[in-house]
């Protein structure tokens, strides 16, 4: 089969979202851009594409990744289920309400049921509050439960996250920053929300600290059963924690699967250059690592290239790569991907990597 005719194929399957039953969060066609600077000449406005064009769901209990490198949108899509982005276009369903159209009072109520834990644990604390208060201000600012009922769940609530009681009087400079984002954690937790977005939690502490802080999270999840929303740029955080992970390039999901059938085989090029970087190699992975060494920056989200966005990186590229963007789609039962090149044939998936490699073109470890 030659690359033409495995881009016809890949043409022809329709990328088709069908909203599950157990779907708690439900993401489609959302695009926030930003307006930068003053119109230009002939009133042009330039714009940065932060998110373009982004589908998932997120189902019950389950807990999706989504990652990328730095400046790929993950941020602005976690504010965008938050509510805290202005949202250029799209929809945003949360238990079946959409989020979207909510404003005011009404949009207020429904925060209950979905809470953020920040990246940095430092600055998203008030100095001035003791830890107590910071933990008890959600059910304050939601009037859930008398002062005893809020103080026993205070005190549940360190216990679950691993603090003491009497740290309930301690301000936040007494914490360490695992602590700290102990302390995020429990606040998150204080209404028993459905959802908890959690945008880069450990990426600002120390790596033995990150592996207490993801247990912690995961032990959690899988107590209570709520979903996560997880956002990482680290490829080794996420494989530690997610069912499900989305990858994002340029404002866009690139490739998106469960846990399993990801990390034993990434299919999109960029999926197998984030791996790369991963230092640990386990099983199936090795066929992946050291294949692609991604060079150079994305292009810029305010002058978007035509084509495919990851086109000026992709060692495999086509012509057509360049005119083209290829349709996230789903490739085999559950896994999607947005690469012309990537098809099932024969009941078997075929990249363009595995082309390149059987065509002797490139060699492991060269590129
Ligand atoms: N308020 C804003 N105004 C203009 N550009 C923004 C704003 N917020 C984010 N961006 C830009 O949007 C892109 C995506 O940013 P972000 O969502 O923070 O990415 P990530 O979290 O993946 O690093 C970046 O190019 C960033 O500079
Ligand atoms: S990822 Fe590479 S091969 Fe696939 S469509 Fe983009 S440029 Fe082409
Ligand atoms: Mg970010």
């Amino acid at each position: 089969m030659t690359s033409v005719d495995v881009f016809e194929q890949s043409k022809s399957v329709e990328s088709v979202f069908v909203p599950q039953p157990d779907t708690l969060l439900s993401v489609k066609g959302l695009k926030v851009h930003f307006d930068i600077g003053r119109p230009g000449l002939g009133g042009v406005q330039k714009k940065v594409h932060a998110v373009d064009g982004v589908d998932f769901d997120l189902l019950h209990g389950r807990t999706l990744a989504i990652v990328g490198e730095s400046g790929s949108g993950k941020t602005t899509t976690a504010f965008s289920v938050m509510r805290l982005a202005p949202l250029t276009a799209g929809t945003i369903h949360f238990d079946g309400i959409d989020l979207t159209g909510l404003e005011g009072e009404a949009l207020r109520r429904q925060r209950r049921h979905f809470q953020f834990i920040f990246q940095d644990p430092y600055s998203s604390l008030n100095p001035r509050q003791r830890a107590g208060d910071i933990v008890r201000m959600p059910l304050s600012l939601q009037g859930i439960g008398s002062p005893a009922e809020q103080q026993q769940k205070v005190s549940e609530l360190f216990s679950l996250v691993g603090l003491r009681e009497d740290q309930q009087m301690q301000f936040p400079h007494q914490f360490s920053g695992g602590q700290r984002q102990r302390l995020n954690i429990a606040r998150a937790l204080a209404t028993d929300p459905q959802l908890v977005v959690c945008d880069e939690p450990v990426s600002a502490l120390d790596v033995a600290i990150q592996a207490q802080i993801l247990n912690l999270l995961r032990r959690i999840q899988k107590e209570r059963g709520q979903s996560f929303l997880f956002i990482s740029h680290d490829m080794a955080v996420v494989e530690h924690i997610c069912d499900d992970i989305a990858v994002m390039y340029l404002g866009q999901i690139v490739e998106h699967g469960s846990r399993e059938d990801f990390f034993s085989r990434p299919l999109h090029p960029y999926s197998v250059a984030l791996m790369s970087a991963v230092p640990t190699v386990v099983g199936g992975r090795e066929r992946a690592l050291n294949r692609i060494r991604l060079k150079g920056d994305p292009p810029s989200p305010i002058n978007l290239p035509m084509g495919c966005r990851f086109a000026g990186r992709c060692p495999v590229k086509q012509a057509v790569c360049e005119k083209e963007s290829p349709v996230l789609r789903e490739v085999v039962p559950g896994h999607k991907v947005a690469c012309h090149f990537v098809n099932a044939e024969g009941g078997q998936v075929v990249t363009p990597l595995d082309r390149q490699v059987a065509n002797g073109y490139i060699r492991e470890g060269v590129l």
